[in-house]
């Protein structure tokens, strides 16, 4: 059944005089990977800030399952929200196992270490390096840890801020793949990217942001398809 597991009604947030979403509507369908692509500065990580806490609305509401959202960062990740920002900030100082540790704080004993050999059976490099420093790892790697830690809380939906920002390709390959892996065990997704071309083939949903506003929405099929998008997002091609 595709239900909509996240909605987002009528959000607006400033900051300042800065209005960086303005009564946007968005639907996630539950099992879905659902995109939101958009140039530098359109509003995309401010969205996933808001529906995580980081940033409180102007106006507007988000619901989660039918409820809306609590209204603190915590409590918002114990349902289940889980956001990977950008810039795959990692420890840098800690092992990997350490790193998968602390985002696993919500569960202890074997269900905590089962979680760790859930990750590294869909992050093999994580297993092999598990005892390096998070410092010490490629940019690749780190975006493979920094999802990694997120899905050790267990979500039920994965809010991932532009997991392909400064990537070389054939990794983005790798990346989307895990993408792709994290759906099919059952995990919502809710993607933003300024990278249009992979972030559309790969979802089931997209919308496409500028300036705050939701100017297209469709299947990612339509959208890759369509003139508009061609032109601005996908260099004409
Ligand atoms: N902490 C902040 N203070 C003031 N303005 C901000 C802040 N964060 C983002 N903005 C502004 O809000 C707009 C949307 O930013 P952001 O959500 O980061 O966009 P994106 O993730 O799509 O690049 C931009 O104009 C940006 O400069
Ligand atoms: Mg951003």
């Amino acid at each position: 059944m595709k239900d909509v597991m996240l909605q987002v009604k009528d959000l607006s947030v400033n900051y300042g005089h800065v209005e960086a979403l303005k009564k946007i509507n968005i639907d996630v369908k539950r099992g879905q990977i659902t995109s939101i692509v958009g140039a530098n500065g359109a509003g995309k990580s401010t969205l996933l800030k808001t529906i995580s806490g980081l940033v409180k609305p102007l106006e507007g509401e988000i619901l989660f399952e039918g409820q809306p959202i609590p209204k603190r960062a915590h409590k918002i990740v114990s349902q289940g929200i889980v956001h990977v920002p950008e810039g795959r900030r990692t420890f840098s100082g800690l092992t990997i196992t350490d790193n998968l540790l602390v985002g696993g704080f919500l569960s202890s004993g074997k269900e905590l270490s089962d979680n760790i050999e859930k990750q590294f059976e869909l992050f093999p490099i994580l297993r092999e390096r598990k005892n390096q420093f998070a410092g010490t790892l490629s940019g690749g790697e780190q975006q493979m840890l920094a999802v990694a830690r997120g899905l050790m809380s267990n979500p039920k939906i994965l809010l991932l801020d532009e997991p392909s920002m400064g990537l070389a390709p054939l990794i983005v390959n790798q990346i989307y793949e895990i993408i792709q892996k994290v759906k099919d065990r059952g995990i919502t997704v809710l993607l933003v990217e300024q990278n249009a071309k992979k972030a559309l083939s790969i979802c089931d949903y997209a919308y496409v942001i500028e300036n705050g506003e939701i100017k297209l929405q469709g299947t990612g099929e339509e959208l890759l398809n369509s003139e508009e998008v061609k032109k601005a997002y996908l260099g004409g091609k």
